[in-house]
């Protein structure tokens, strides 16, 4: 058994499309890899089973990756953690080295250097630039904005203006499904504002919330989709759903897990 096979790594991230490759990479490089998809799963594994390190995620549902690093130092000091700020400022990772991280590195930086070296120092660049970033993340976060400023020179306050201008950029998280509610006319007349009411009630979104915490779903209110006829309409993904009720939002909210 050579040095590494030694170390008890814990994934800790509420992104299992992040998590798998990442363990499944560290596991071949002969690491010993648990997960753990929230604070209260990592506590829960750490009481279980001793963890040489933990590579801990700073914004999950829940308790953050901060409250969690506290936690970690606080009961288990022998443990070192590394923070992933990849969805949050490098505040955090600041923050983090402050209370006790061993490091904290931004969350797919490789694949976001590799797009950067691929549209680097070519004329009109920043669009499909930002367009391949957002692939990454699935939306622009913050850190990522100013580690492509960094990178290209290109001043922040214009990759910002470019994020707010075009509607193709989204600049918060998003579910893996989305949501859009119809709100124009036809779809107003036969009762959207309920079936919106519906859907948010379904996912347990609360007020300014448009994403669930699980970030399995995203609600959008959109104007016409193209489909008056059936009105009151709803879009998941690529599917229509029309002539909807109140009630019958619930079974087709069920078809996406
Ligand atoms: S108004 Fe809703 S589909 Fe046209």
């Amino acid at each position: 058994m050579n040095a590494i096979e030694n170390i008890r790594l814990l994934l800790v991230d509420d992104e299992t499309d992040f998590r798998a490759p990442l363990k499944k990479r560290l596991h071949k490089r002969g690491f010993t890899v648990l997960e753990a998809g929230d604070g209260d799963e990592c506590q829960s594994v750490m009481s279980d089973t001793p963890v040489d390190v933990v590579v801990l995620d700073v914004k999950m549902p829940g308790m953050s990756g901060i409250e969690v690093l506290e936690w970690i130092r606080e009961n288990h000091p022998n443990t070192e953690t590394i923070l992933l700020t990849g969805h949050a400022c490098a505040a955090d990772g600041v923050e983090g080295i402050k209370k006790g991280a061993f490091d904290s590195m931004m969350k797919n930086k490789a694949q976001v250097d590799a797009v950067i070296d691929k549209f680097i120092g070519k004329k009109g660049a920043l669009i499909p630039l930002m367009q391949e970033v957002q692939k990454v993340y699935n939306y622009l976060p913050k850190d990522a904005l100013r580690y492509i400023s960094e990178r290209t020179g290109v001043k922040i306050a214009e990759i910002y203006g470019v994020a707010t201008f075009y509607s193709l950029f989204r600049l918060k998280p998003q579910g893996k499904h989305i949501v859009r509610v119809c709100k124009g006319t036809a779809c107003h007349v036969s009762g959207a504002n309920s079936i919106l009411n519906a859907v948010r009630m379904n996912l347990n979104l609360q007020d300014e919330q448009d994403t669930t915490e699980d970030k399995l779903f995203t609600v959008v209110e959109v104007a016409c989709l193209g489909c008056c006829s059936l009105a009151p309409v709803i879009m998941i993904n690529d599917n229509t759903y029309g002539k909807l009720t109140s009630d019958s939002v619930e079974t087709v909210l069920k078809k996406y897990d």
